[in-house]
C-alpha cells in the first residue's frame, strides 16, 4: 500500500459526491487500497450538511452501491477515513484558514483536490488554494465535465484553472476511460495482431458506437436542458471511444503518447458544416412511452415545461480523414430512455470478396466484431461456419463470445476508483489533454451552430424504443442498419 494521501472533495454534499464519489472511495477502503491515516474532507458550505454529514453519507452508500456490497465493518471504518468541513469556497473567511491547517498537518502528501462543484466556481477555488498556498508539488486538481459549452468557454475554464496549476496536475475526468472494459478496448487492439492486420478500411465497411439509456433526467433538469445530448455525451464519451476505435498504437502506454494518438483522430475528424450537419445528423426527444410494462413520462413533462427543442437523442454520421479510415463511415448514438441501457461498438466487416458457395448454402452475413461496455461486458465475433447438423452444405453464422463476467468473478468495474486512485498516483494516462478538450469541441461547435440556424424541432421517438425513425434512415441511406443489442442473431 502507498502513503497515506489527502483528498479534498469540494462539493461534498453535491449530487456527484453521493453517487459516485462516496461509493467509489468506500471500495478503495473494502479492497484495502485506502492507506491509514489518509483523508477524506468533504466541504459542505451549508453547516447542516456537515452536522448530518455522517448519516447522509451511510445513506449514499446503501442507496448507491451494488446489492450485497455495503458491509458495516467496512463502512464505519471508512467513514474513520471522512472528515467533513465547512466551506464556503466563495468567501476568503477563516474556513480556508482551517482548511490550510488542516492540510499543513500533513504537509508532504499527496493531495488531490476533487471539484465536484459547477465550472463557474473552479476558478474562484483555485485561486483561494493557491491565495492559501495550498497548491505545493504534490497536489492535483481533478475536474469534471461539463468543461464549458463550447470551444471558447471551455478554454476560458481552462485557462483559469492553468492559472494555479501546470497541465501536468490537471486531471480531466471522462469517466468512461475509468470504465475497466474501455481500458480493455486498447489491450484488445494493441495486444492482438489478427485485429491490427484488420482493423482499417480496406477490411472495414463501417463502425457503430452507441450509448444507450434507459433514465430520463434523473434531477439534472437545469444542467440538461441546457445541454443537451451532443454536449452532454458526443462531445466527450462518445468521441473518446472513437478516438479509442480509431487512434494509431502510441509507442508506448504512457500518457503523452496515447493523448497525441488521440489528438491526431479529433484533428482528421471531417468538420460537418452547415447542410452537411442536417445531412449527417439527427435530433430526437423522447415522448411519453413504456419502459418494462411501465409508462414513463416524456421530457417535456418531466421537465415541466413546454416547449424546449433540447435534444435527449442524436445519432450521426463522421468520417476520419485519413489513410487508415478513408470513406469508413462512423455512426455514433447516443440518447435517454431508449429500449436498453447498452454502450456498444461495432465494427462491421465487409462481405468476402467472392462466393465460392452456391446460393444454396445460404446468404453470408460479413464479420461483425461487437464490444460491449456495459451492462454485460463482452466480446463478441459472429463468423460463418457450416451448419453441423446436417449433412447438406449449408451456411451459417456462429458466434465466439467472450463474457467478461462469467471470466471474471471478481470483475467489478467502478470507474471513479480506479481514476481516482490513478490522479493520487500521478498517472494521467486516462485522463483529458487540454488539448483533446479543445478539438473536441472545435468539432462540435459547428453542429450545434448548424442545428441552431436551423431551427428546427427535434424528431419525436416514444420512450422504451431505438430513437426516432429519422436514426434508422441515416444508416439506410449508406445501406446499413444499427446493431440493437439483444436484436440480430
Ligand atoms: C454522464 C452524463 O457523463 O454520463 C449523464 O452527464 C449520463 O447524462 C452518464 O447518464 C452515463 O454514464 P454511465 O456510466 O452510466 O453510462
Amino acid at each position: 500500500m502507498s502513503d497515506p494521501f489527502d483528498i479534498v472533495i469540494f462539493g461534498g454534499a453535491g449530487d456527484l459526491t453521493h453517487r459516485k464519489l462516496l461509493p467509489a472511495l468506500y471500495r478503495t477502503v473494502a479492497e484495502g487500497k485506502l492507506p491509514a491515516g489518509s483523508r477524506l474532507i468533504a466541504c459542505c458550505r451549508n453547516p447542516a450538511d456537515v452536522a448530518g454529514y455522517y448519516e447522509r453519507a451511510d445513506e449514499a452508500l446503501r442507496e448507491h452501491l451494488s446489492e450485497g456490497e455495503y458491509r458495516a465493518d467496512c463502512a464505519e471504518q471508512f467513514q474513520q477515513h471522512l472528515q467533513p468541513f465547512e466551506l464556503n469556497i466563495t468567501e476568503a473567511n477563516h474556513c480556508w484558514q482551517a482548511m490550510a491547517e488542516l492540510l499543513d498537518s500533513e504537509a508532504d502528501r499527496v493531495r488531490v483536490y476533487y471539484l465536484a462543484i459547477p465550472p463557474t466556481l473552479f476558478g474562484e477555488c483555485c485561486h483561494h488554494l493557491h491565495t492559501f498556498k495550498l497548491i505545493n508539488r504534490n497536489s492535483r486538481v481533478v475536474v469534471e465535465k461539463p468543461l464549458g459549452y463550447n470551444a471558447t468557454s471551455a478554454n476560458a475554464i481552462n485557462e483559469e484553472i492553468a492559472r494555479y496549476f501546470p497541465e501536468s496536475s490537471i486531471y480531466r475526468i471522462d469517466h468512461y476511460l475509468g470504465k475497466e472494459t474501455v481500458q480493455n478496448l486498447m489491450a484488445l487492439r494493441f495486444t492482438n495482431v489478427i485485429f491490427e492486420h484488420l482493423w482499417d478500411a480496406k477490411s472495414i465497411d463501417h463502425v457503430q458506437i452507441s450509448i444507450s439509456e434507459t433514465v430520463g433526467l434523473e434531477g439534472r433538469a437545469g444542467f440538461y436542458n441546457e445541454a443537451g445530448a451532443l454536449r452532454d455525451m458526443v462531445q466527450n464519451h462518445l468521441l473518446q471511444l472513437l478516438c479509442l476505435v480509431a487512434m494509431e498504437s502510441p509507442h508506448k502506454m504512457k500518457a503523452s503518447s496515447i493523448r497525441a494518438e488521440k489528438v491526431k483522430v479529433l484533428e482528421a475528424l471531417r468538420p460537418l458544416r452547415d447542410e452537411e450537419v442536417l445531412r449527417n445528423t439527427v435530433r430526437g426527444q423522447y415522448v411519453a412511452g413504456n419502459h418494462n410494462g411501465k409508462l414513463v413520462p416524456g421530457y417535456l413533462e418531466e421537465l415541466g415545461e413546454a416547449g424546449s427543442n433540447t435534444e435527449t437523442f442524436v445519432a450521426l454520421r463522421a468520417h476520419i480523414d485519413n489513410w487508415r479510415w478513408a470513406r469508413v463511415p462512423f455512426y455514433l448514438r447516443t440518447g435517454k430512455r431508449m429500449k436498453q441501457r447498452c454502450a456498444e461498438i461495432v465494427i462491421q466487416y465487409k462481405e468476402v470478396s467472392h462466393r465460392v458457395y452456391p446460393q444454396e448454402a445460404g446468404p453470408l452475413t460479413p464479420n461483425r466484431l461487437i464490444i460491449r461496455l456495459q451492462p454485460e461486458e463482452s466480446i463478441q465475433l459472429t463468423m460463418m461456419a457450416k451448419d453441423l447438423d446436417t449433412l447438406d452444405m449449408r451456411l451459417q453464422p456462429a458466434t465466439l463470445n467472450l463474457n467478461f463476467s462469467d471470466t471474471y468473478k471478481r470483475f467489478k468495474s467502478d470507474a471513479y476508483k480506479r481514476l481516482i486512485l490513478d490522479a493520487v498516483a500521478a498517472n494521467p494516462s486516462l485522463f483529458i489533454h487540454r488539448d483533446e478538450v479543445g478539438h473536441a469541441w472545435a468539432w462540435i461547435d459547428p453542429i450545434i451552430d448548424a442545428w441552431q440556424k436551423a431551427d428546427e424541432a427535434p424528431h419525436l421517438y416514444r420512450s422504451g424504443t431505438w430513437g426516432p425513425p429519422e436514426s434508422d434512415e441515416l444508416l439506410a441511406e449508406d445501406g446499413s442498419a444499427w446493431f440493437n443489442a439483444g436484436e440480430h442473431a
